[in-house]
């Protein structure tokens, strides 16, 4: 719940928790135009952890008072309780997310809430409550890939030994296994969860005790608030603290990452199901219909994966522009990082919950894929090699393939299908074992080393990875 009740224009009737300088009050349109607690909200349950660390080291450190601290902590745990419940009221005229706290606090415990703020600034508050939100963030993304990447393991298993057609130009290229190609994706997100892991330790530093820019006269002990809210290491200069989200712009090309993967994928999940291709059906829970065409089954979830890519593009790009500008240290300007970043966060998490829910469910169609393999002449390589082995040079192998590809076009059959005399008119070499080497099961198994499309290194590979996600 957000209320504004207490905002106007006319007379000084509000108190600000900053407007001791002040001679009228805030102008209503002002307020709303800098209000952030509509979304920065939140960040409740991490700015009241952060509080409760500081006003604990505060305590430590005797600028608090153990029943200063006591008050102040315990006020602090009623806030969050009403925050987690719902019940607490935010008002748009205390701007953000912290002042909405720090007030609730006042107004709970009397004047020794106005001491929780001593030593810091609102500017080290948000920048480590952005850092706790995003490296709980980061975890709930690992553990989401985890979980998908298992979902794809375990249909890659199934479908080691399936075949279908490799593209390249999205022409038929080569038969490859279906669980060759689910693996191409599980290495792909293996790579985005190491990304995430790896921008967790630039999110994971304390920027707390760098109070507005400069530090705190304070007799502070920022080691004790780093252990306290489990950060990695502190930071090193109070005016980087405040003000970078280098971090954040980080996460956003991690998570735009993904996304481009994820994207391609609903591109291939999408040819992949209409009538052209017919590989693979998804569960009807996962589709829509259209409501004038009553034959339609179409990949919405995949199709608007791929167009809510495009939007986590757009917030990568709006932060980074967010900051080029900025002189050091703190400027307002910064406010305008959540919105994006968060949007990044919920998008991207609700195509991985989609993904790892739909992809378990995916159903080869193996006749229809068999059969696109033998189109296209996907063999030709097998034979240009079979050439080699008998001592032909590639390049010529090359061409006489090319000319017996040419002929089986004018025939209107697959390679396969010629017969030994026309192959070995195009070359002598060509004796009757070469037909075991124009079959699709032939081409996938001679393809058997580690990185290569055949069924059993394909189990090796769902070993491997799953040794690793372990
Ligand atoms: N809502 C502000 C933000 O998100 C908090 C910091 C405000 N600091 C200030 N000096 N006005 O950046």
């Amino acid at each position: 719940m957000v209320d504004n009740h207490e905002s106007t224009t006319s007379g000084k009737t509000k108190q600000k928790l900053w407007d001791g300088r002040f001679q009228e009050a805030t102008d209503a349109f002002v307020e709303a135009f800098t209000e952030s607690v509509s979304f920065d909200k939140r960040l409740a349950e991490v700015d009241i952890r952060g509080s409760i660390a500081h006003a604990t080291m505060l305590n430590t450190v005797k600028v608090l008072t153990n029943e200063e601290a006591d008050a102040i902590i315990s006020g602090l745990e009623t806030i969050a309780h009403d925050v987690r419940e719902g019940t607490f009221t935010w008002s748009t005229a205390l701007e953000d997310v912290h002042m909405n706290i720090e007030q609730a606090l006042t107004d709970r415990i009397g004047d020794v809430g106005k001491k929780l703020h001593t030593g810091r600034s609102r500017n080290d508050q948000v920048a480590t409550d952005i850092r706790l939100y995003l490296r709980q963030v980061c975890d709930g993304v690992i553990h989401q890939l985890t979980i998908l990447q298992l979902g794809i393991l375990g249909l890659a298993e199934t479908e080691s030994e399936t075949i279908m057609p490799g593209f390249t130009h999205l022409q038929v290229a080569q038969p490859v296994t279906f669980g060759h190609h689910l693996m191409a994706w599980q290495s792909m997100l293996e790579r985005d969860m190491a990304r995430f892991a790896d921008c967790r330790k630039r999110i994971n530093v304390l920027p707390l005790g760098s109070a507005a820019l400069a530090g705190t006269s304070y007799p502070i002990d920022r080691e004790l608030t780093r252990q306290l809210l489990e950060f990695e290491s502190i930071s090193t200069n109070s005016l980087d603290a405040v003000s970078d989200r280098d971090f954040a712009i980080e996460f956003a090309a991690a998570a735009s990452l993904t996304m481009m993967h994820l994207s391609r994928w609903s591109e291939e999940l999408i040819l992949w199901t209409s009538a052209q291709f017919d590989f693979v059906s998804l569960p009807d829970r996962y589709c829509t219909g259209s409501s004038i065409m009553p034959q339609k089954k179409n990949p919405d979830v995949a199709e608007l994966t791929r167009g809510k890519t495009s939007r986590v593009y757009g917030h990568l790009t709006a932060l980074l522009v967010l900051m080029k500008g900025q002189p050091l240290a703190y400027n307002r300007d910064n406010q305008e990082d959540k919105e994006p970043l968060f949007d990044v966060v919920d998008t991207l998490s609700s195509v991985l919950i989609a993904f790892s829910d739909m992809i378990p469910e995916l159903v080869s169609k193996k006749d229809n894929m068999l059969r696109a393999a033998a189109t296209g002449f996907s063999t030709a390589t097998d034979l240009a090699d079979y050439l080699v082995r008998k001592g032909i040079p590639f390049r010529d192998a090359h061409g006489i393939v090319g000319r017996l590809v040419s002929e089986s076009e004018k025939q209107g059959v697959d390679l396969a299908d010629l017969s030994l005399s026309t192959l070995q008119g195009a070359c002598q070499v060509i004796e009757d074992d070469v037909f075991e080497y124009l079959t699709l099961t032939g081409s996938v198994n001679a393809r058997n080393h580690p990185g290569g499309t055949a069924p059993s290194q394909v189990r090796a590979s769902v070993a491997a990875a799953r040794e690793r996600l372990q």
